[in-house]
């Protein structure tokens, strides 16, 4: 892997949804490359997990419960971010939930549920966190979006219509906030073994499809998309803003050979 234990060394990151899955290797992976780690979710047992795995590569921790679609939530683990390490230099919205359903049969609960976990939690934690980057006049922004926020997604229609809609956020707010020396750039994976993807891929036979439809036939790993949130947040890309890294194992096409 290349990236140095220099990379991010010391700047401080918040991570959502960093209980499980992407975000926990987003938040385990940043710490190896010199980051301090807030890790936000619900589940506070699941992050002090998390947050020890941080501190083991002697990093700081702080473990942090939070609902992305609650305002004051967020407003909360803003401050309490500020309060501890005095600003924050990288956001990472990753918090993200989403069923399988025919969108006939989607009830709108579910329909509000994925709206405010996957858009409005990236609009509040993008505005909160984004107002210390203004006075910092740096910062960065990583959004982890999905694949099917450019292809869309059969029985996962409201799901790649937030993706989409984030991938559009990105652009810009990466455009909007520019002079204020922040970027805003997204990363959109392909599918991944997560405990998430699990549950909406719930036979192996659903999996094995999965791996087939890929290009690289197999799904990623967590770490996988960790890097790349990496590289966003690095100096290396400082002139990169508003755009959409695709770590998908292959761009998906109409037709099949098999
Ligand atoms: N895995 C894939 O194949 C794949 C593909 C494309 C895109 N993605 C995207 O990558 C991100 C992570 O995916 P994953 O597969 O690792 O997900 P996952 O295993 O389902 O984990 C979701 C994470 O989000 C947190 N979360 C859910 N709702 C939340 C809320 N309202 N407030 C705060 N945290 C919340 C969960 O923690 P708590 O339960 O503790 O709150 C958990 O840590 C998501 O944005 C997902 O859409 C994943």
């Amino acid at each position: 892997m290349g990236f140095s234990a220099d990379t991010l060394r010391d700047r401080v990151a918040i991570v959502t949804g960093a209980s499980q899955g992407i975000g926990r290797a987003i938040a385990v992976e940043l710490a190896k490359v010199g980051a301090h780690v807030v890790a936000c979710s619900r589940r506070l047992p699941s992050l002090e997990t998390v947050a020890a795995e941080v501190r083991a590569q002697g990093r700081q921790a702080l473990a942090l419960a939070c609902d992305v679609g609650d305002a004051g939530q967020v407003e909360e683990a803003v401050a309490r971010t500020v309060k501890t390490f005095g600003r924050i230099d990288l956001l990472v919205n990753n918090a993200g939930y989403r069923i399988r359903a025919p969108l006939e049969d989607l009830p709108r609960q579910e329909w509000d549920a994925m709206v405010q976990t996957n858009l409005t939690g990236v609009f509040l934690f993008s505005q909160a966190a984004g107002r210390v980057m203004i006075r910092q006049r740096a910062g960065k922004i990583v959004n982890v979006s999905s694949v099917a926020g450019r292809t869309g997604s059969r029985g996962m229609a409201c799901y790649a219509a937030t993706k989409a809609a984030v991938n559009v956020l990105t652009q810009s707010l990466g455009a909007e906030w520019a002079k204020h020396g922040i970027t805003v750039n997204a990363v959109a994976p392909g599918p991944v073994e997560t405990e998430g993807v699990l549950e909406v891929w719930k036979t192996p036979a659903m999996i094995a499809q999965a791996s087939r439809d890929v290009p690289l036939q197999r799904l990623g790993r967590p770490e996988e998309i960790a890097w790349a949130v990496i590289f966003a947040a690095s100096d290396q890309a400082n002139f990169m803003t508003g755009e959409t890294i695709y770590v998908s194992g292959g761009p998906r096409v109409a037709n099949r050979e098999d």
